[in-house]
Protein backbone atom coordinates (compact mmCIF):
# COMPACT_ATOMS: atom_id res chain seq x y z
CA UNK A 1 0.00 0.00 0.00
CA UNK A 2 1.69 3.07 -1.06
CA UNK A 3 2.41 5.99 1.22
CA UNK A 4 0.05 8.53 -0.64
CA UNK A 5 -2.74 6.87 -0.43
CA UNK A 6 -2.65 6.28 3.10
CA UNK A 7 -1.49 10.11 3.34
CA UNK A 8 -4.73 11.20 1.37
CA UNK A 9 -6.83 9.21 3.78
CA UNK A 10 -5.41 10.93 6.67
CA UNK A 11 -6.08 14.38 4.48
CA UNK A 12 -9.47 13.42 4.41
CA UNK A 13 -10.18 12.51 7.56
CA UNK A 14 -8.81 15.91 9.01
CA UNK A 15 -10.13 18.27 6.35
CA UNK A 16 -12.49 21.13 6.67
CA UNK A 17 -14.51 21.67 9.81
CA UNK A 18 -14.58 17.74 10.29
CA UNK A 19 -13.95 15.13 13.18
CA UNK A 20 -14.23 11.87 13.97
CA UNK A 21 -16.80 9.84 15.52
CA UNK A 22 -16.21 6.85 18.08
CA UNK A 23 -19.02 5.08 18.01
CA UNK A 24 -16.75 2.16 18.83
CA UNK A 25 -17.72 0.77 22.08
CA UNK A 26 -16.95 -2.88 23.06
CA UNK A 27 -20.71 -4.67 23.98
CA UNK A 28 -19.25 -4.37 27.73
CA UNK A 29 -18.95 -0.52 27.54
CA UNK A 30 -21.79 -0.16 25.56
CA UNK A 31 -24.39 -1.93 27.94
CA UNK A 32 -22.37 -0.26 31.34
CA UNK A 33 -23.52 2.99 29.38
CA UNK A 34 -27.12 1.63 28.54
CA UNK A 35 -27.43 0.34 31.96
CA UNK A 36 -27.39 3.38 33.20
CA UNK A 37 -30.16 5.09 31.62
CA UNK A 38 -32.06 2.03 31.55
CA UNK A 39 -31.64 0.55 28.12
CA UNK A 40 -32.52 -3.32 27.49
CA UNK A 41 -28.72 -4.65 27.03
CA UNK A 42 -29.19 -6.89 23.82
CA UNK A 43 -27.55 -7.11 20.25
CA UNK A 44 -30.52 -5.32 18.78
CA UNK A 45 -31.17 -2.87 20.85
CA UNK A 46 -26.94 -1.71 20.47
CA UNK A 47 -27.63 -2.23 16.24
CA UNK A 48 -30.61 0.04 17.23
CA UNK A 49 -28.68 2.60 18.67
CA UNK A 50 -26.08 2.42 15.87
CA UNK A 51 -28.83 2.67 13.47
CA UNK A 52 -29.69 5.90 14.96
CA UNK A 53 -26.31 7.82 15.30
CA UNK A 54 -25.24 6.88 11.25
CA UNK A 55 -28.78 7.07 9.96
CA UNK A 56 -28.46 11.19 11.94
CA UNK A 57 -29.87 13.72 8.96
CA UNK A 58 -26.47 16.13 8.51
CA UNK A 59 -23.57 14.02 9.88
CA UNK A 60 -21.44 14.10 7.25
CA UNK A 61 -21.51 17.80 7.43
CA UNK A 62 -19.00 17.87 10.42
CA UNK A 63 -18.16 13.91 10.68
CA UNK A 64 -15.39 12.57 8.37
CA UNK A 65 -14.66 9.16 9.84
CA UNK A 66 -16.91 7.14 11.91
CA UNK A 67 -15.21 4.18 14.08
CA UNK A 68 -16.60 0.64 14.42
CA UNK A 69 -16.70 -1.79 16.45
CA UNK A 70 -16.22 -5.59 15.42
CA UNK A 71 -19.89 -6.64 15.95
CA UNK A 72 -21.20 -3.03 14.42
CA UNK A 73 -19.17 -3.32 10.98
CA UNK A 74 -20.94 -6.22 10.58
CA UNK A 75 -24.70 -5.04 10.84
CA UNK A 76 -27.31 -3.23 9.14
CA UNK A 77 -30.26 -0.51 9.68
CA UNK A 78 -33.73 -1.56 9.50
CA UNK A 79 -34.15 -1.31 5.78
CA UNK A 80 -31.33 -4.15 5.31
CA UNK A 81 -28.81 -1.84 4.33
CA UNK A 82 -24.95 -1.98 5.86
CA UNK A 83 -24.24 0.31 8.58
CA UNK A 84 -20.85 0.85 6.50
CA UNK A 85 -22.66 1.78 3.08
CA UNK A 86 -24.64 4.57 4.50
CA UNK A 87 -21.45 6.31 6.32
CA UNK A 88 -19.69 5.89 2.87
CA UNK A 89 -23.29 7.45 1.09
CA UNK A 90 -23.25 10.04 3.48
CA UNK A 91 -19.12 10.91 3.04
CA UNK A 92 -17.54 9.35 6.10
CA UNK A 93 -15.27 6.54 5.59
CA UNK A 94 -15.74 3.84 8.40
CA UNK A 95 -12.81 2.70 10.24
CA UNK A 96 -12.57 -0.02 12.57
CA UNK A 97 -11.55 -0.77 16.47
CA UNK A 98 -9.31 -3.18 16.49
CA UNK A 99 -7.80 -3.50 19.93
CA UNK A 100 -9.58 -6.41 22.47
CA UNK A 101 -9.06 -4.00 25.45
CA UNK A 102 -7.46 -3.05 28.03
CA UNK A 103 -6.21 -5.46 30.52
CA UNK A 104 -4.68 -5.75 34.06
CA UNK A 105 -0.42 -5.94 33.51
CA UNK A 106 0.80 -8.54 35.47
CA UNK A 107 3.48 -7.59 37.98
CA UNK A 108 2.64 -4.29 37.64
CA UNK A 109 -0.21 -3.80 40.08
CA UNK A 110 -2.59 -0.59 39.07
CA UNK A 111 -1.49 -0.63 35.33
CA UNK A 112 -2.91 -2.08 31.86
CA UNK A 113 -1.67 -3.57 28.88
CA UNK A 114 -3.52 -3.82 26.18
CA UNK A 115 -4.21 -6.91 23.75
CA UNK A 116 -4.97 -7.93 20.50
CA UNK A 117 -2.13 -7.78 18.56
CA UNK A 118 -2.68 -11.97 18.06
CA UNK A 119 -4.12 -12.46 14.41
CA UNK A 120 -4.00 -9.03 13.89
CA UNK A 121 -2.97 -8.73 10.22
CA UNK A 122 -5.71 -11.16 9.13
CA UNK A 123 -8.36 -9.03 10.83
CA UNK A 124 -7.23 -6.04 9.34
CA UNK A 125 -7.48 -8.03 5.84
CA UNK A 126 -10.83 -8.86 6.78
CA UNK A 127 -12.32 -5.35 7.82
CA UNK A 128 -10.69 -3.53 4.87
CA UNK A 129 -12.72 -5.87 2.45
CA UNK A 130 -15.70 -4.96 4.74
CA UNK A 131 -14.67 -1.28 3.47
CA UNK A 132 -12.68 -0.11 6.57
CA UNK A 133 -10.09 2.68 5.58
CA UNK A 134 -8.80 3.30 8.86
CA UNK A 135 -8.54 1.54 12.38
CA UNK A 136 -8.04 2.53 16.39
CA UNK A 137 -5.99 1.06 19.16
CA UNK A 138 -6.29 2.24 22.51
CA UNK A 139 -3.75 2.17 24.82
CA UNK A 140 -4.87 3.08 28.36
CA UNK A 141 -2.12 4.99 31.03
CA UNK A 142 -3.51 5.53 35.04
CA UNK A 143 -1.54 7.99 37.40
CA UNK A 144 -0.81 7.06 41.08
CA UNK A 145 1.62 6.96 43.93
CA UNK A 146 4.07 5.25 42.13
CA UNK A 147 2.82 4.86 38.57
CA UNK A 148 3.16 5.34 36.31
CA UNK A 149 5.89 2.70 35.84
CA UNK A 150 8.56 3.15 32.67
CA UNK A 151 7.95 -0.60 31.86
CA UNK A 152 4.33 0.34 31.42
CA UNK A 153 4.62 3.06 29.41
CA UNK A 154 7.35 1.40 27.08
CA UNK A 155 5.52 -1.98 26.97
CA UNK A 156 1.91 0.15 25.55
CA UNK A 157 4.08 2.28 23.13
CA UNK A 158 5.52 -0.67 21.94
CA UNK A 159 2.37 -2.43 21.40
CA UNK A 160 0.98 0.71 19.57
CA UNK A 161 3.91 0.74 17.27
CA UNK A 162 3.35 -2.62 16.21
CA UNK A 163 -0.68 -2.53 15.69
CA UNK A 164 0.36 0.94 13.48
CA UNK A 165 2.84 -1.22 11.51
CA UNK A 166 0.47 -3.73 10.56
CA UNK A 167 -2.36 -1.10 10.04
CA UNK A 168 -0.20 0.55 7.42
CA UNK A 169 0.83 -3.06 6.29
CA UNK A 170 -2.89 -3.60 5.51
CA UNK A 171 -4.08 -0.14 4.10
CA UNK A 172 -5.58 1.22 6.76
CA UNK A 173 -4.47 4.50 8.54
CA UNK A 174 -3.59 3.96 12.32
CA UNK A 175 -5.47 5.83 15.03
CA UNK A 176 -2.67 5.81 17.87
CA UNK A 177 -4.33 6.72 21.11
CA UNK A 178 -2.55 6.34 24.45
CA UNK A 179 -4.92 8.08 26.47
CA UNK A 180 -3.57 9.31 29.95
CA UNK A 181 -7.07 8.80 32.17
CA UNK A 182 -8.61 11.28 34.29
CA UNK A 183 -9.18 8.95 37.16
CA UNK A 184 -6.85 10.26 39.71
CA UNK A 185 -6.81 13.35 42.37
CA UNK A 186 -3.50 14.64 40.47
CA UNK A 187 -2.42 17.80 39.31
CA UNK A 188 -2.71 19.27 35.75
CA UNK A 189 0.98 20.25 35.59
CA UNK A 190 1.62 16.02 36.47
CA UNK A 191 -0.91 15.56 33.83
CA UNK A 192 1.39 17.53 31.27
CA UNK A 193 4.47 15.60 32.51
CA UNK A 194 3.14 12.56 32.24
CA UNK A 195 1.65 13.02 29.17
CA UNK A 196 4.88 14.11 27.74
CA UNK A 197 6.61 11.40 28.74
CA UNK A 198 4.33 8.85 27.12
CA UNK A 199 4.32 10.83 23.94
CA UNK A 200 8.13 10.60 23.75
CA UNK A 201 8.13 7.43 23.90
CA UNK A 202 5.23 6.62 21.85
CA UNK A 203 7.01 8.52 19.00
CA UNK A 204 10.27 6.57 19.80
CA UNK A 205 8.51 3.24 19.53
CA UNK A 206 6.71 4.35 15.89
CA UNK A 207 9.77 5.35 14.73
CA UNK A 208 11.97 2.17 15.74
CA UNK A 209 9.19 0.32 14.22
CA UNK A 210 9.47 2.21 10.45
CA UNK A 211 5.65 3.73 11.19
CA UNK A 212 4.91 6.25 8.57
CA UNK A 213 4.58 9.23 10.57
CA UNK A 214 2.67 10.99 7.04
CA UNK A 215 0.40 8.16 7.57
CA UNK A 216 -1.08 7.77 10.81
CA UNK A 217 -3.31 10.28 13.58
CA UNK A 218 -2.64 10.78 16.99
CA UNK A 219 -5.93 10.37 19.37
CA UNK A 220 -4.73 11.42 22.82
CA UNK A 221 -5.93 13.03 25.77
CA UNK A 222 -5.87 17.14 26.78
CA UNK A 223 -3.66 17.76 29.36
CA UNK A 224 -6.19 18.36 32.40
CA UNK A 225 -6.17 17.84 36.30
CA UNK A 226 -7.51 14.48 37.57
CA UNK A 227 -11.32 13.82 38.37
CA UNK A 228 -10.88 14.12 41.81
CA UNK A 229 -8.72 16.81 41.79
CA UNK A 230 -9.69 20.59 42.97
CA UNK A 231 -7.96 22.48 40.40
CA UNK A 232 -10.69 24.26 38.00
CA UNK A 233 -8.37 25.30 35.32
CA UNK A 234 -10.17 27.71 32.17
CA UNK A 235 -10.21 26.48 28.74
CA UNK A 236 -7.29 28.96 28.52
CA UNK A 237 -4.79 26.80 30.63
CA UNK A 238 -5.89 23.67 29.08
CA UNK A 239 -5.45 24.61 25.55
CA UNK A 240 -1.85 26.10 26.35
CA UNK A 241 -0.29 23.19 28.63
CA UNK A 242 -1.72 20.81 25.96
CA UNK A 243 -0.35 22.57 22.77
CA UNK A 244 2.94 23.18 24.60
CA UNK A 245 2.84 19.31 25.21
CA UNK A 246 2.32 18.38 21.92
CA UNK A 247 4.57 20.99 20.19
CA UNK A 248 7.64 19.16 22.38
CA UNK A 249 6.47 15.66 21.80
CA UNK A 250 4.27 15.17 18.53
CA UNK A 251 6.85 15.75 15.10
CA UNK A 252 5.51 17.72 12.33
CA UNK A 253 4.78 15.42 9.92
CA UNK A 254 2.09 13.93 11.63
CA UNK A 255 -0.89 14.91 9.65
CA UNK A 256 -3.57 15.02 12.44
CA UNK A 257 -4.25 15.12 16.31
CA UNK A 258 -7.93 13.96 16.99
CA UNK A 259 -8.80 14.30 20.69
CA UNK A 260 -10.69 11.97 22.91
CA UNK A 261 -13.44 13.69 25.49
CA UNK A 262 -12.06 10.85 28.12
CA UNK A 263 -15.16 11.82 30.27
CA UNK A 264 -15.01 15.77 29.99
CA UNK A 265 -18.85 17.27 30.14
CA UNK A 266 -19.77 17.99 26.55
CA UNK A 267 -19.66 21.60 26.52
CA UNK A 268 -16.46 21.63 28.09
CA UNK A 269 -14.59 19.17 25.53
CA UNK A 270 -16.15 21.76 22.91
CA UNK A 271 -14.81 24.99 24.75
CA UNK A 272 -11.29 23.56 24.78
CA UNK A 273 -11.07 22.43 21.51
CA UNK A 274 -12.31 25.80 20.18
CA UNK A 275 -9.73 27.70 22.80
CA UNK A 276 -6.72 25.89 20.86
CA UNK A 277 -7.59 26.46 18.09
CA UNK A 278 -8.48 30.29 18.87
CA UNK A 279 -5.21 30.70 20.46
CA UNK A 280 -2.70 28.14 18.45
CA UNK A 281 -3.62 28.02 14.90
CA UNK A 282 -1.17 29.85 13.65
CA UNK A 283 1.78 27.62 15.11
CA UNK A 284 0.45 24.15 14.99
CA UNK A 285 1.81 22.27 12.31
CA UNK A 286 -0.70 19.37 12.85
CA UNK A 287 -4.74 19.27 12.22
CA UNK A 288 -6.43 19.77 15.35
CA UNK A 289 -9.86 18.13 15.41
CA UNK A 290 -11.91 15.48 17.78
CA UNK A 291 -12.77 12.07 17.90
CA UNK A 292 -15.18 12.10 20.80
CA UNK A 293 -17.59 9.32 21.99
CA UNK A 294 -19.30 10.24 24.97
CA UNK A 295 -19.19 13.86 24.87
CA UNK A 296 -21.06 13.86 21.64
CA UNK A 297 -22.72 10.84 22.27
CA UNK A 298 -24.00 11.01 25.98
CA UNK A 299 -27.11 13.95 25.45
CA UNK A 300 -28.76 11.90 22.95
CA UNK A 301 -28.34 8.39 24.09
CA UNK A 302 -29.93 10.13 27.39
CA UNK A 303 -33.24 11.29 25.18
CA UNK A 304 -33.23 8.07 23.42
CA UNK A 305 -33.53 5.99 25.98
CA UNK A 306 -34.14 2.65 23.97
CA UNK A 307 -37.76 4.28 22.81
CA UNK A 308 -38.49 5.05 18.60
CA UNK A 309 -40.76 8.01 19.75
CA UNK A 310 -37.60 9.53 20.82
CA UNK A 311 -35.15 9.14 17.66
CA UNK A 312 -35.30 12.32 16.02
CA UNK A 313 -34.81 14.21 19.25
CA UNK A 314 -32.01 11.91 19.97
CA UNK A 315 -30.77 12.83 16.31
CA UNK A 316 -30.91 16.63 17.17
CA UNK A 317 -29.00 16.02 19.84
CA UNK A 318 -26.05 14.37 18.54
CA UNK A 319 -25.93 16.83 15.37
CA UNK A 320 -25.99 19.66 17.70
CA UNK A 321 -23.10 18.22 19.69
CA UNK A 322 -21.12 17.27 16.47
CA UNK A 323 -21.78 20.82 15.08
CA UNK A 324 -20.66 22.20 18.15
CA UNK A 325 -17.23 20.40 17.41
CA UNK A 326 -17.19 21.19 13.64
CA UNK A 327 -17.27 24.90 15.03
CA UNK A 328 -14.63 24.13 17.39
CA UNK A 329 -12.30 23.28 15.01
CA UNK A 330 -12.49 26.62 13.39
CA UNK A 331 -12.66 28.64 16.63
CA UNK A 332 -15.95 29.54 15.86
CA UNK A 333 -17.91 27.96 18.74
CA UNK A 334 -19.71 29.92 20.75
CA UNK A 335 -21.98 27.48 23.62
P1 LIG B 1 -14.40 9.22 24.79
O1 LIG B 1 -14.48 10.41 23.89
O2 LIG B 1 -15.68 8.86 25.45
O3 LIG B 1 -13.22 9.30 25.74
O4 LIG B 1 -14.09 7.98 23.85
C1 LIG B 1 -13.14 8.12 22.88
C2 LIG B 1 -12.59 6.81 22.55
O5 LIG B 1 -12.58 6.42 21.41
C3 LIG B 1 -12.04 5.99 23.63
O6 LIG B 1 -11.28 4.97 23.07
Amino acid sequence: MSTTTLKDIAGQLMRDNKGLLAMDESTHTCNKRFEEVGIPQTEEYRRKYRDLIVNTPGLGRYISGAILFDETIKQSADDGTPFVNILQRNGIIPGIKVDEGAIPMVGFPGEKITEGLDGLGDRLKNYYNRGARFAKWRAVITIGAEIPSATCIKANAYTLARYAMFCQEAGLVPIVEPEVIMDGGHSLEKCAEVTTEVLHAVFNALYQHRVDLEGMILKPNMVLPGEGSAEKPSANQVAEATIKCFLRTVPATVPGIAFLSGGQPAELASERLNQMHVQFDNVMPWGLTFSYSRAVQQPALEIWKGKDENILEAQQALLHRVACNGAAKLGKYNH
